[in-house]
């Protein structure tokens, strides 16, 4: 069994953090989103990752994720030149595949860990065609759609629909045998120029294969907004963060709850209410950082209050004298503030951006 992870594409919905960076290496609790999945799949055995990388990311991504050996496994980078659709990097991933079934995950995907195990135990031994992961949203207009018949059979699969058939959306999981590629061999671009997924997995259901589907119980974020990427950061926090502390705290600061700060960081006269993650080498003065906050490597922050937000590396932000809540500010962005004070402060701002509010 391989996996193949899909970490190419434009990034267009994560933008303007992704106008310079992967979308798939936005830090989630401070570890690039993609790294969660590539532990995922190794935790559920399989050790054997091709990873789709596009032209304008891919160095970033090989570069920060590296042979694979800090994962325990043996990572093959696989270049996509165009972003021609999910089945078109199974396509260009052929000669990695070889006759191997395999898991396909995107990598922009969060899953609860654990869970692969379960649906790779239930597809090697029901030797299924395809297994496909589905989950109840409230908009599946944006997401792939599945119909089910009433014995939980899969009828149809429709991407993005206007009307969706159900409420039932595909989850960046898909479980293949190699008979996928005679399927995608068959299929030609949708009308927004991509070869699809759903449309090679309609060809197998139009063909009788086995193609099944579960419901998937844990938690799912497709990280691709601003509010999904502040959840998966929230539920991480929650659920994985181990405290430690490396870096100097002074007698003047309080760190209450589940708080790890990394080494080289300083942190004088702030309190840190868990569960926060700080990075390496950050200075933190005269801060309050509430739950919920993570804090990337070297980010600066002088006379700032702020919960519930993701600061990503090189970021600074000072004498902000409001709460800041529900924030994303990106790589070596800058921000600061003028003495007379605005109401409220609600932020997406992207990396190198420059802010002062007057
Ligand atoms: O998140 C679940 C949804 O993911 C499914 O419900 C949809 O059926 C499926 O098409 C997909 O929709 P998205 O709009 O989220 O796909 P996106 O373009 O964001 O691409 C998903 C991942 O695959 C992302 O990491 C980028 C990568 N990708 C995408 C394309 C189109 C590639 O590596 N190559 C590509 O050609």
């Amino acid at each position: 069994m391989k996996a193949l992870i899909l970490s190419g594409g434009k990034g267009t919905r994560l933008r303007p953090l992704t106008y310079t960076g992967a979308k798939q290496l936005v830090p989630v609790a401070n570890k690039p989103i993609l790294w969660y999945g590539i532990e995922a799949i190794v935790a559920a055995g399989i050790t054997d990752i091709g990873i789709i990388i596009s032209p304008e990311t891919g160095k970033e991504v090989q570069a920060k994720t590296g042979t694979g050996d800090r994962f325990g496994a043996k990572i093959t980078y696989i270049l996509q030149e165009q972003p021609a659709g999910l089945a078109h990097a199974v396509k260009v991933a052929q000669s990695f595949l070889e006759n191997s079934p395999f898991l396909m995950y995107l990598g922009d995907n969060l899953i609860q860990q654990g869970d692969l195990t379960y649906f790779l135990k239930e597809f090697i031994q029901e030797n299924h065609d395809a297994l496909l992961l589905l989950r109840p949203v409230l908009n599946p207009s944006a997401f792939g759609v599945a119909k089910l018949d009433e014995k939980g059979r899969v009828l149809q699969l429709v991407e993005k629909p206007l009307v969706p058939p159900s409420n039932l959306a595909l989850v960046g999981v898909y479980f293949f045998s190699p008979i996928i590629h005679d399927a995608i061999a068959c299929i030609q671009p949708s009308a927004r120029g991509e070869l699809e997924i759903t449309d090679a997995i309609q060809c197998l259901i139009d063909q009788q294969k086995q193609v099944a589907a579960c419901k998937l119980e844990g938690w799912w974020l497709d990280t691709g907004k601003k509010d999904d990427l502040l959840e998966a950061n929230r539920i991480i926090l929650d659920t994985q963060l181990t405290p430690c502390i490396l870096g100097q705290v002074d007698d003047q600061t309080q760190v209450i709850g589940r708080v790890q700060i990394g080494s080289g960081s300083k942190l004088i006269n702030c309190t840190v209410r868990g569960p926060v993650i700080i990075g390496e080498d950050c200075h933190l003065e005269n801060c309050f950082i509430g739950p919920y906050s993570s804090i990337a490597d070297r980010v600066t922050l002088i006379d700032t209050d702020l919960e519930h937000s993701v600061i990503l590396q090189d970021a600074k932000v000072a004498d902000i004298h409001q709460r800041i809540v529900d924030s994303v500010i990106g790589q070596r962005a800058t921000l600061t503030v003028a003495p007379r004070r605005p109401k409220a402060l609600r932020f997406m701002i992207g990396d190198d951006c420059q802010i002062q509010i007057m």
